[in-house]
């Protein structure tokens, strides 16, 4: 169950530039590759002649080849030329609207007609001199919406991540959650307790000192389709949290994009955007390194719970309390996949 008139995270540009790429997105199968002047695009990845994969070809002069017998295919889905054949009356294929921004390729794989570029979201931290990002890709046999549970509610980081980014406080600080039109908003903040080892290192990293009491906040933002941005960070104690001078405290903002690929199966694209020592490219990758471990905690719970949610099927999960942040983005996402059909159906 997801929205198919989105724009979702397909791949990071480095991941085309030498050769096309295989890839499903919301259970359609697409090449992506670089046309014409470098421009990114997206078709069905089916070569019209016999069938092959066109993610198998290389891309000659704007043009992707198939790798089978040469047919040679336009970024419009429309076959170019074949060698020794006439391609006019070859059938095309569909072209999917994909835009590379903000360090992203972007697909839409719904109905191009409701494409519209000014949808895709605005990042604040990217392409921007003060901030930094980094970050990786991980595919998880695993229904998306199970990543957004475990987003929106970081209780798990306790028992999941106990030496990186888990404390019991965290457990015992309740959150609230609110909704604002399509987006929910979990917040939990911390008061006066010791940092754990990830944030002593942000705090070092900010020139601060490690040893000291800290209030610590959580906001994780849910916006369709799947996006969970979650602003993090540590202050030292009683210079107004998240609201503390920047000169007091270590924050950033941990980037998920998190793409279906089937219905039990997601692409998350993982990472942090942070706005202190935006030039220390050794500090980008030691968080990156440190964040994908974290992050790799994850994937085994999520993996083994839809192994589990398959075998038994039908059987519900509870919502508790500490739910409501994923209880509340799916209800979104219901909500547009049922507008969504409610107009297919008109
Ligand atoms: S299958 Fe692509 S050219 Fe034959
Ligand atoms: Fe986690």
């Amino acid at each position: 169950m997801f929205p198919k008139n989105a724009w979702y995270v397909a791949c990071t540009p480095g991941e085309i530039d030498d050769k096309p790429l295989g890839r499903t997105v919301c259970n359609e199968r697409i090449v992506f590759y670089r046309g014409p002047e470098g421009r990114v695009a997206a078709l069905e990845d089916w070569c019209p002649h016999r069938g092959a994969p066109l993610s198998l070809g290389r891309v000659v002069e704007g043009k992707l080849v198939c790798g089978y017998h040469g047919l040679e295919m336009g970024c419009d889905g429309r076959t170019v030329a074949m060698p020794g054949q006439r391609v006019r009356g070859l059938p095309p294929i569909r072209a999917y609207p994909a835009v590379e921004r903000h360090g992203f390729v972007w697909v839409w794989p719904g109905n191009a007609a409701k494409a519209d570029e000014a949808l895709i979201p605005h990042l604040h931290w990217a392409d921007h001199p003060e901030w930094a990002y980094g970050g990786g890709l991980y595919h998880v046999k695993a229904d998306y919406r199970l990543m957004i549970d475990n987003l929106m509610d970081l209780t798990h980081e306790t028992y999941v991540h106990a030496t990186s980014i888990g404390q019991p406080e965290i457990d015992e600080t309740p959150c609230t959650t609110k909704v604002v039109g399509d987006e929910a908003i979990t917040s939990r903040f911390m008061h006066d307790i010791p940092a754990p080892p990830f944030w002593r290192m942000a705090l070092r990293a900010n020139g601060l000192p490690d040893d000291q009491k800290v209030d610590r906040w959580q906001i994780c933002r849910f916006t369709p389709p799947s996006h969970v941005m979650i602003e993090v960070g540590v202050a030292l104690a009683g210079h107004g949290g998240v609201e503390a001078p920047k000169d007091k405290k270590a924050y950033s903002i941990v980037v998920d994009f998190i793409t279906p690929e089937t219905e039990t199966s997601m692409w998350y694209f993982w990472g942090m955007a942070r706005n202190f020592r935006p030039d220390d490219r050794a500090l980008t990758a030691q968080i990156r390194d440190g964040q994908g471990k974290i992050f790799a905690e994850d994937l085994e719970i999520l993996e083994r719970q839809q192994a589990n949610l398959l075998h038994w099927k039908g059987r519900e999960m509870l919502k508790l309390n500490i739910d409501t942040g994923g209880v509340q983005a799916r209800k979104v996402i219901e909500r547009l996949v049922a507008a969504e059909r409610g107009a297919a159906a008109a």
